[in-house]
C-alpha cells in the first residue's frame, strides 16, 4: 500500500476505472457475485433483443433493480476518487456504473460509458426524461414506464447488442491511452470494450493497478493487485492522503 501510495504521488496522469463493486456498499448490488443481479434475474435482462421481445420483464427488474438507483448515496469509494481529483492527483473516472454515484460525490472528470439510469427516452415520440426527484420517479412507477403518449420508455443505458456511448467512450479512450496510472475497481474485467481500457493504457506504458475481490482475467498484467474490500482500501488511501 505504501509503494502505491507512492506511485499515486509521482504519477502525472492517473485514471480510474470503476465497477459495480464501488456501488456495493452502497447497497446495490454487482451483476456476477453469487448474490448479485445476473443470478437473480438471469443473465439476459440487459440484452436489447430480449427488452423488446418482453419488456415488462425488464420494467419489472427495474422497479427492483433500477430505480432504488436513483435514492442511492455514495460511499466511501466514491468520495475517496472524488477527493484525489480535487487534490489534482486524477485526472478523471471511467465508470461501467449507470448509478450517478461518482457525480454525487462530487466528482467532475466522469466517462459513463454505459450511460445513465437517470435519463430515459419514449420509443415512440422520443420524449426525454430526467429523473430529478421522488415525483418523477412515482411518474415512471405509476405509469409502469410509459410516456404520457403511450410508448414505452427505456432507459439510456447500453443494453448487450447496443453500441456504447461515441462520445463517452472516447473521452475514455483517450484518457486511458494518456494514463501513466491507470487503477480499475471493483470490475471483473470480462466485459468489452470496457475491460479494453485497461489494455490501451499498458499499451501506451502506464502501470496498471487492480483493486477488486477476486480474480480478474488482468491480473497478471498489473503492477500491483489488492484483493481487499473496496472500503477498507479507500480508507486507508484517505488516510495516506492526509500525509500527501
Ligand atoms: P461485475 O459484477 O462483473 O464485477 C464486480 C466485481 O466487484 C466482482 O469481481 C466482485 O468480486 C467485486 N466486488 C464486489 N464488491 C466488492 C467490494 N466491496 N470490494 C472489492 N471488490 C468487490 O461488475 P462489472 O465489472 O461492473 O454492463 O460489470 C461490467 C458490466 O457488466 C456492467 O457495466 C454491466 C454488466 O453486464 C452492462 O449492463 C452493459
Amino acid at each position: 500500500m505504501e509503494k502505491f501510495c507512492e506511485m499515486l504521488k509521482t504519477s502525472k496522469f492517473v485514471v480510474a476505472l470503476t465497477g459495480a463493486g464501488v456501488s456495493v456498499p452502497s447497497g446495490i448490488p454487482d451483476f456476477r457475485s453469487p448474490n448479485g443481479l445476473y443470478a437473480k434475474y438471469g443473465q439476459d435482462i440487459f440484452e436489447i433483443d430480449e427488452f423488446y421481445k418482453n419488456p415488462d420483464r425488464f420494467y419489472n427488474f427495474a422497479k427492483e433493480g433500477l430505480i432504488p438507483m436513483l435514492s442511492a448515496q455514495p460511499n466511501v469509494v466514491h468520495h475517496m476518487l472524488a477527493k484525489l481529483e480535487k487534490a489534482g492527483i486524477l485526472k478523471g473516472v471511467i465508470t461501467q456504473n449507470i448509478d450517478g454515484l461518482h457525480q454525487k460525490a462530487g466528482s467532475k472528470n466522469v466517462a459513463e460509458i454505459h450511460g445513465s439510469v437517470r435519463i430515459w427516452n419514449c420509443l415512440k415520440c422520443t420524449k426525454r426524461y430526467e429523473i430529478l426527484d421522488d415525483g418523477q420517479r412515482e411518474f415512471l412507477l405509476s405509469t409502469n414506464f410509459r410516456c404520457s403518449c403511450g410508448g414505452l420508455v427505456k432507459p439510456n443505458i447500453t443494453f448487450f447488442g447496443e453500441m456504447l456511448p461515441v462520445d463517452e467512450f472516447a473521452k475514455a479512450q483517450k484518457w486511458a491511452e494518456s494514463s501513466d496510472l491507470f487503477i480499475t475497481l471493483g470490475s471483473s474485467l470480462v466485459v468489452y470494450p470496457a475491460a479494453q481500457l485497461p489494455i490501451y493504457a499498458l499499451r501506451n506504458g502506464a502501470k496498471l493497478v487492480i483493486v477488486n475481490k477476486g480474480e480478474t482475467p488482468l491480473d497478471r498484467y498489473a503492477t500491483f493487485k489488492f484483493d481487499i474490500d473496496l472500503t477498507e482500501f479507500s480508507n486507508k488511501i484517505l488516510e495516506t492522503l492526509n500525509t500527501f
